[in-house]
């Protein structure tokens, strides 16, 4: 069965909010909803979405991976805010969640975007060219985060130094 990977539309939807929920489910709360469902419905709806940083991968038409990028800056110069980012469990570990990483990235350097960034496991993240943030000068909404906290050029671009802030409804959690 063959993977496609294209661009969410407003059709999706209710599909890519039941992946996330059940993609970041809580094991210790089960019925409770993650928050990144209720993330991933404001940034849709917010100023910073770029509706081509929104990017689904389908397998028969039912849509089994999603992520969002979302604008961001870091200081006063533009940024890219990748996630949430999520691959429902059945498909994980085929190559879904790499799929949907390689075309955001690809994606974000058409539209002239110099520097993405995003929380979460380095040893996920690193494949892709990402590195901790603090170590090239860029200071994460937290510092708790850690080396979890990546950031990566694109274009050859020289990333700024400053603090990195996410669209609006990050700062909401
Ligand atoms: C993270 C996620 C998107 C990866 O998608 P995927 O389709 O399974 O990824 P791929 O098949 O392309 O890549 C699998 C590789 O990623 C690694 N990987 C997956 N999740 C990982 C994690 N949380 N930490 C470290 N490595 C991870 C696997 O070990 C595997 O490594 P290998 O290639 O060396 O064997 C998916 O596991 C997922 O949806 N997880 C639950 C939600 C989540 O945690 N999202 C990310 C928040 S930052």
């Amino acid at each position: 069965m063959s993977l496609t990977i294209r661009s969410e539309t407003p059709a999706d939807r209710q599909q890519i909010f039941g992946l996330l929920a059940i993609a970041f489910r809580v094991p210790s709360d089960p019925s409770a909803e993650p928050v990144e469902v209720g993330l991933t419905r404001e940034l849709l709806a917010g100023a910073d979405y770029v509706p081509d940083l929104s990017v689904v991968a389908t397998v028969c038409d039912v849509v089994v991976g999603y992520v969002i990028t979302t604008r961001a800056r870091i200081g006063a110069v533009p940024s890219l805010g990748l996630g949430p980012i999520g691959v429902l469990p059945a498909s994980q570990g085929h190559g879904v969640g790499s799929a949907l990483m390689v075309e955001s990235l690809r994606r974000a350097e058409a539209l002239g975007e110099t520097s993405i960034a995003l929380l979460g496991d380095p040893g996920f993240y690193h494949r892709f060219g990402f590195q901790p943030a603090t170590g090239l000068g860029v200071a994460a909404p937290d510092p708790a985060w850690g080396d979890y906290f990546m950031v990566r050029a694109i274009g050859g671009v020289t990333i700024p130094v400053g603090e990195f802030v996410y669209a609006d409804p990050f700062s909401r959690l």
